[in-house]
């Protein structure tokens, strides 16, 4: 698996295929394996990045919590894109992936060929879910990633894909459970500081895919729609069935969508 030394840190990301530049981004907190479902599919197509984010998957944490920063995990990508001399990219996240995607929006709009925003939401943390995260930042360093494995995936799939396919439940306890305590709280601390999007997304003209599992009960569709309103050039897909997990619970749609919006785009 290839890595990269972005300011004096290895970002490992995966590479598979060729053609123009997919870079997606993962979710809190997964790693890279979430986007198998794609690589596998579009990678026939298309050259599939997928960076582990700072202290998740193959890359290392955080030095210390006050240099975890959404910005920062921004830089890391481009510094994949630096390392693999791609000027632009299209590039998407989900949910977490998406607060990177947004932050890159803002420091970095002249690598992007359009985005994806999967799953995620343009405004900051409220009080309570900011309080949220730091009560799981305190069970995360006592008892480890595995402590909020249980809770954690009845709110990422939908109802319906829990008991469809209990497998996919098993595999998301497995990878949260397999993240390290100092990965999940430096992304804790990310999340909990990162800064507002709306105006980014009111200020981009970059072409932008918005995806949401129509079940997701984390990021529902309402805040779906508000970003493709605030956004000059958003399209909206909703994915039946699935929920904040989309592209794991849906992948053929989320698939779909993805390849239709890639369609569109006027690239080399
Ligand atoms: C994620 O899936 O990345 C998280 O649910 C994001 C969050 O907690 O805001």
């Amino acid at each position: 698996m290839p890595t990269t030394t972005v300011d004096g840190t290895e970002i490992a990301y995966g590479d598979h295929g060729s053609g123009p530049p997919l870079v997606l981004i993962h979710a809190f907190p997964l790693s890279r394996w979430m986007w198998s479902p794609q690589v596998e599919a579009l990678s026939g197509s298309y050259r599939v990045i997928t960076p582990d984010l700072r202290g998740f998957g193959s890359s290392p944490p955080f030095g210390d919590r006050q240099e975890a920063r959404m910005d920062r995990l921004a830089a890391d990508v481009l510094g994949v894109l630096d390392s693999l001399e791609l000027e632009t990219a299209v590039v998407g996240g989900l949910s977490m992936g998406g607060y990177v995607t947004m932050s890159l929006m803002a420091q970095a709009p002249q690598r992007l060929d359009a985005v994806i925003l999967a799953d995620t939401r343009a405004g900051v943390d409220t009080d309570e879910v900011r309080h949220r995260r730091s009560a799981q930042q305190v069970q995360v360093a006592e008892k480890g990633a595995g402590s909020i494995a249980g809770s954690m995936v009845s709110t990422l799939l939908s109802p319906a894909t829990v008991q469809a396919d209990p497998g996919l439940a098993d595999r998301v306890v497995e990878a949260i459970s397999s993240a390290s305590a100092a990965g999940v709280i430096g992304a804790l601390e990310a999340m909990k500081g990162r800064a507002d999007s709306v105006d980014v997304l009111a200020r981009s003209d970059v072409p932008a895919l918005v995806v949401v599992g129509g079940e997701d009960a984390l990021t529902p569709v309402s805040e779906a729609e508000a970003m493709v309103g605030a956004l000059r050039q958003g399209q909206l897909v909703v994915i039946p069935g699935a929920g904040h997990l989309s592209n794991l619970e849906n992948p053929e749609a989320f698939n779909s969508a993805v390849v239709s919006f890639l369609a569109t785009l006027d690239r080399p």
